[in-house]
C-alpha cells in the first residue's frame, strides 16, 4: 500500500496541480455529474439521449485524456533532470494538495448548482411542445402546425409520445438519438408513419383527463356543404356516443385486436372477452401486432388532425370563412387545392391564381361579379392547403386518415364488416342504426334539423 501511494498516487495528486489538468479533471467530474442529473429527470424529450449519450462520452473521454497531458508537462517543467523531488506521504499542509482540495470543492459546488439548474432547465425545455415542434422544423412542422389550432392545443406533444417511467423515459432517449440520426443523415421517413413508434395507452394519455366512464348519451352530429348553384346540402346522424363507447369500454369488457400493420389500417382477428366469455372473430390473415382496444383505435387524431380537401372546404364555407353563394365555387376551390405542386412557395405564388384561372375559363361572368371576394378566397386556400399539404414531407390531403368513422376510410368498418368472423359465422353489427339514426343525407332544408332547432 505504501509503495503504491509513493509511486502512483502521490505524483498524480503532486502534478495535477496545473491548469490543463484541473480542466481535464473538471470536465471529467462535470460530465458524470451531468450524465446523473439527466438520468434522474423523469420522462425526458429523446433528444436528451444526445446530450446524454453523444456529448457528455466526448467531454468524459476529453477530460480523460488532458489530466495525463498536464501532468506530463508539469513532470518536465518540474523535474527536467527525471528526478522529480516528491513528500514522503499525503499531507494536508502540502500547498500542493490543498489547492488541489479547494479545486476539488469549488468544481464540485459549481457542477451541483450550475449543472443541477442547467439539466433542470434543459429537461423542461425539451419537454415542451414548442420544442418538439420546432427542433426539427421541416420534420415535424406538420403534426405542429395542426396541433396549434386543435382541441387538445394544451397538451404537450411529450404527455401522448413519451409515457412514464424510467423505462418509457430511456426508450424515448433512445428512439430520439437514433431519429436524430435520420434526420441528420437525411433519411427519415416521409411522411412520418402513424404512430412513429408505439403507441401509448389511452390510460396513460387520454385518462388522465377524460372518465371513460362517462356516459355521452346521443349527440347531433351535422355536417352540410354547398351544391354548384350555392344550396345548402345538410347531413345530420343522431350519435349513439354512449352505446358506441359502451360496447367497447364498458365495465368488464375487453376487446382485443390483432392488425395486418403497424397502423393498424387492417385487421385481421378481434377477441372479445366479456363476463368471463371469450369470442374469436378472425378472417385467418397473418397479424403483425396486437393491442388493447381504447381511445386512440377510433380517436387516432386527438391532437394534430389532417382533413381531406372536401371537408376542408366544406367546413370554411359552411362556417362562412369561404363564399357559400358563388357559382362553381366547391369545384373551383377543390381544383385548385387539389393540384400537385413541387413545394409549399410554389403553391403560395399560384394558388390564388388558380382559383381565378377556373373562374376565366368556366364561368368569367361570376368572376367580374365577384373579383374581390375571389382574391380574399384565393388567400383563405392557400391558408387551407398549407395546414394539409407538405410536398417536402410527401404529405397530401388525406394521408392520415381519421378511423372514427366509415366515408373517407374504413374507420369503424375495420372491425364491423362481413369479413371477420366468429367460428359460428357471426360477425360485429353493420346495423347503420346501432351506431347512429340517419336523420338525413345530403338534403336541402332537412326537416329533422329544423325540428331540432338546427
Ligand atoms: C393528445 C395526444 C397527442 C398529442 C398532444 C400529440 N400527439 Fe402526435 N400522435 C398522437 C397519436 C395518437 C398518433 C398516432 C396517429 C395515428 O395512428 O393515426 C400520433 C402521431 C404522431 C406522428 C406520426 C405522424 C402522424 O401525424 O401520424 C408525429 C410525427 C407526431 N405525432 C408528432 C407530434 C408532435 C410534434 C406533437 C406536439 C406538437 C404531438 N405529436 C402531439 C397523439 C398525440
Ligand atoms: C390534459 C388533459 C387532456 C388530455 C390528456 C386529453 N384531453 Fe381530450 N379534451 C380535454 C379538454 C379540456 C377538452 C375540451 C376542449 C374544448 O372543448 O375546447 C377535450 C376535448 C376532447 C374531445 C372533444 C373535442 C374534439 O376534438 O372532438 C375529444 C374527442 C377528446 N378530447 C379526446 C381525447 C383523446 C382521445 C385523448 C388521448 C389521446 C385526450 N382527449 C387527451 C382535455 C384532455
Ligand atoms: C369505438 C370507437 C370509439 C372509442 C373506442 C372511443 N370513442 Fe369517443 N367517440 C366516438 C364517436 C363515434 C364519437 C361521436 C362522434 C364525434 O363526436 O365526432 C365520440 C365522441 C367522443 C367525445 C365527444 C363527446 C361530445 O359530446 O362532444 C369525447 C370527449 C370522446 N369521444 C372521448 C373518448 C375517450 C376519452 C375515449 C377513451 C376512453 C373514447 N372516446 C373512446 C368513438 C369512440
Ligand atoms: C378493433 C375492432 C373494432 C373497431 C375498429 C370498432 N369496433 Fe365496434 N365493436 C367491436 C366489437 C368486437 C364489438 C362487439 C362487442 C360485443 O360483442 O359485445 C363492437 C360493438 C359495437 C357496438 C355495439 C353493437 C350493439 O349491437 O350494441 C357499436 C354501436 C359499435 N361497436 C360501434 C363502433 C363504431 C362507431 C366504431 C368506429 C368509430 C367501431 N365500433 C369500431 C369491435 C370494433
Ligand atoms: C359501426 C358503427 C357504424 C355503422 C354500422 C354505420 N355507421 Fe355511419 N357513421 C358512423 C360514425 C362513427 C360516423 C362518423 C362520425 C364522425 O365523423 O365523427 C358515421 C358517419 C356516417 C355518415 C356521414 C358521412 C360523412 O359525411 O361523414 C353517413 C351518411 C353515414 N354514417 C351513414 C351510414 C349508413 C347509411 C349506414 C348503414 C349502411 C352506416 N352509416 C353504418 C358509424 C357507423
Amino acid at each position: 500500500m505504501g509503495a503504491f501511494t509513493r509511486r502512483w498516487v502521490l505524483p498524480v495528486l503532486y502534478l495535477t496541480d496545473n491548469w490543463i489538468s484541473r480542466i481535464g479533471l473538471w470536465l471529467v467530474m462535470s460530465s458524470i455529474v451531468l450524465w446523473i442529473f439527466l438520468t434522474g429527470a423523469s420522462e425526458a424529450s429523446g433528444y436528451l439521449g444526445i446530450l446524454q449519450f453523444v456529448a457528455l462520452p466526448v467531454l468524459f473521454f476529453a477530460g480523460l485524456i488532458l489530466v495525463p497531458i498536464g501532468i506530463s508537462l508539469q513532470r518536465r517543467r518540474e523535474a527536467p533532470d527525471h528526478h522529480l523531488h516528491l513528500p514522503e506521504r499525503i499531507e494536508l499542509a502540502n500547498p500542493k494538495i490543498q489547492r488541489l482540495l479547494i479545486f476539488l470543492a469549488i468544481a464540485t459546488g459549481f457542477n451541483l448548482v450550475v449543472g443541477g439548474a442547467l439539466t433542470y432547465r434543459t429537461v423542461h425545455y425539451m419537454e415542451t411542445t414548442n420544442f418538439c415542434g420546432t427542433a426539427c422544423h421541416q420534420v415535424m412542422g406538420p403534426e405542429y402546425a395542426a396541433h396549434l389550432g386543435g382541441a387538445h392545443a394544451q397538451v404537450r406533444c411529450v404527455d401522448c409520445h413519451v409515457g412514464t417511467g424510467t423505462g418509457a423515459m430511456i426508450q424515448a432517449k433512445l428512439n430520439g438519438t437514433r431519429q436524430l440520426y435520420l434526420l441528420l443523415t437525411n433519411q427519415h421517413s416521409r411522411p412520418i408513419p402513424s404512430p412513429p413508434h408505439a403507441l401509448k395507452t389511452s390510460a396513460e394519455t387520454c385518462e388522465n383527463c377524460h372518465n371513460r366512464n362517462h356516459d355521452f348519451g346521443e349527440k347531433l352530429w351535422r355536417q352540410s356543404k354547398f351544391d354548384d348553384a350555392g344550396e345548402r346540402l345538410d347531413t345530420a346522424l343522431m350519435m349513439k356516443v354512449g352505446r358506441i363507447h359502451g360496447a367497447h369500454m364498458g365495465g368488464g369488457t375487453r376487446i382485443v385486436y390483432q392488425a395486418a400493420d403497424q397502423q393498424r389500417k387492417t385487421m385481421v382477428g378481434v377477441r372479445v372477452e366479456k363476463g368471463g366469455q371469450t369470442e374469436q372473430y378472425s378472417n385467418g390473415g397473418t397479424a403483425v401486432f396486437e393491442r388493447e382496444m381504447d381511445c386512440l383505435d377510433c380517436h387516432n387524431r386527438p391532437a394534430h388532425a389532417f382533413e381531406t380537401a372536401e371537408r376542408a372546404v366544406d367546413r370554411q364555407m359552411t362556417a362562412g370563412a369561404l363564399p357559400q353563394k358563388i357559382p362553381q365555387f366547391r369545384k373551383a376551390a377543390l381544383a385548385a387545392i387539389s393540384k400537385a405542386y413541387p413545394s409549399r412557395e410554389v403553391a403560395a405564388q399560384q394558388i390564388p391564381g388558380e382559383l381565378l384561372a377556373y373562374y376565366k375559363k368556366n364561368a368569367p361572368e361570376a368572376m367580374v361579379l365577384h373579383k374581390a371576394d375571389l382574391e380574399r378566397a384565393g388567400a383563405q386556400l392557400l391558408a387551407l392547403y398549407q395546414l394539409n399539404v407538405y410536398p417536402e414531407m410527401k404529405l397530401t390531403w388525406g394521408n392520415y386518415p381519421l378511423h372514427k368513422g366509415h366515408t373517407d376510410s374504413p374507420g369503424c368498418f375495420r372491425c364491423h364488416s362481413e369479413d371477420l368472423k366468429t367460428k359460428s359465422g357471426k360477425t360485429m353489427t353493420q346495423d347503420c342504426e346501432s351506431c347512429h339514426k340517419v336523420l338525413g343525407v345530403e338534403e336541402k332544408n332537412l326537416a329533422a334539423l329544423k325540428e331540432l332547432g338546427g
